[in-house]
């Protein structure tokens, strides 16, 4: 695949041993989650590196110091329902403050295209960092309609993270909007006939909901 500066994709041993669990058929709902939930923690390290800061003063028990800590009100998280869902609480780890929207959407299994029934965002939503999350990124249909929304909305800095991507949908986002930051735990082979990921980890939202 094409390398993409608006795509940083993880390569840290830790992170891959959690795929690699999150990964096994055999590993059930309540480990998925935390699983999930984990991932997106050590990956949202990196997605906020550049959070908005300033400064204040803190006393210790020893004298007055200037230190730096974070603008709260500055970071937005808005999962794509259902599986984005997951990976709310690894954020909130971190970043407890993060307001949340929620966009519903689906992919019609036959054309694979998204399908939005429920959108609902935060006020002042246009004015933070806002985080797009959904463990898989497929053909990349969901994202785009998602970055869309986000767009017609008023936010200008958009950033996607996904664990698991096929390369035809990091390609897809990563040209269509070069100005979406995009983070990726793990990079797969390719889609399956039925829009799956390969090897990938199966339907996410089913596994995180044991629906199936
Ligand atoms: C999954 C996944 C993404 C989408 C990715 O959701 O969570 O939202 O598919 O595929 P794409 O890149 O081809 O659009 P799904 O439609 O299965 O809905 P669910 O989370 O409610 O199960
Ligand atoms: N959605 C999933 O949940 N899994 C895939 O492999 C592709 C889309």
């Amino acid at each position: 695949m094409k390398e993409y500066k608006n795509v940083t994709i993880f390569e840290h041993p830790l992170i891959r041993h959690k795929i690699a669990i999150l990964r096994n058929k055999d590993t059930g709902t309540k480990d998925f989650r935390e699983l999930v939930e984990e991932i997106t923690a050590l990956m949202t390290f990196e997605c906020l590196k550049d959070v908005p800061t300033r400064k204040v003063m803190v006393a210790t028990p020893l004298e007055k110091t200037e230190q730096t800590i974070v603008i709260e009100n500055s970071v937005a998280v808005v999962p794509v329902l259902r599986a984005g869902l997951g990976m709310v609480n690894g954020v909130h780890r971190l970043f407890p403050t993060a307001k949340v929207g929620h966009i519903g959407m689906y992919r019609d299994e036959e054309t694979l295209e998204p399908k939005e029934y429920y959108c609902k965002l935060p006020d002042g939503i246009e004015d933070k960092i806002t985080i797009i999350l959904d463990p898989m990124l497929a053909t990349g249909g969901s994202a785009c309609a998602a970055i869309e929304l986000l767009k017609k909305r008023g936010c200008s800095d958009i950033r996607l993270m996904n664990i698991i991507a096929a390369p035809v949908g990091v390609e897809t986002v990563a040209e269509k909007y070069p100005d979406v930051k995009v983070f990726i735990a793990c990079m797969d082979r390719q889609l399956n006939e039925h829009g799956y990921i390969l090897p990938g980890l199966g339907d996410a939202g089913d596994r995180l909901f044991g629906t199936k």
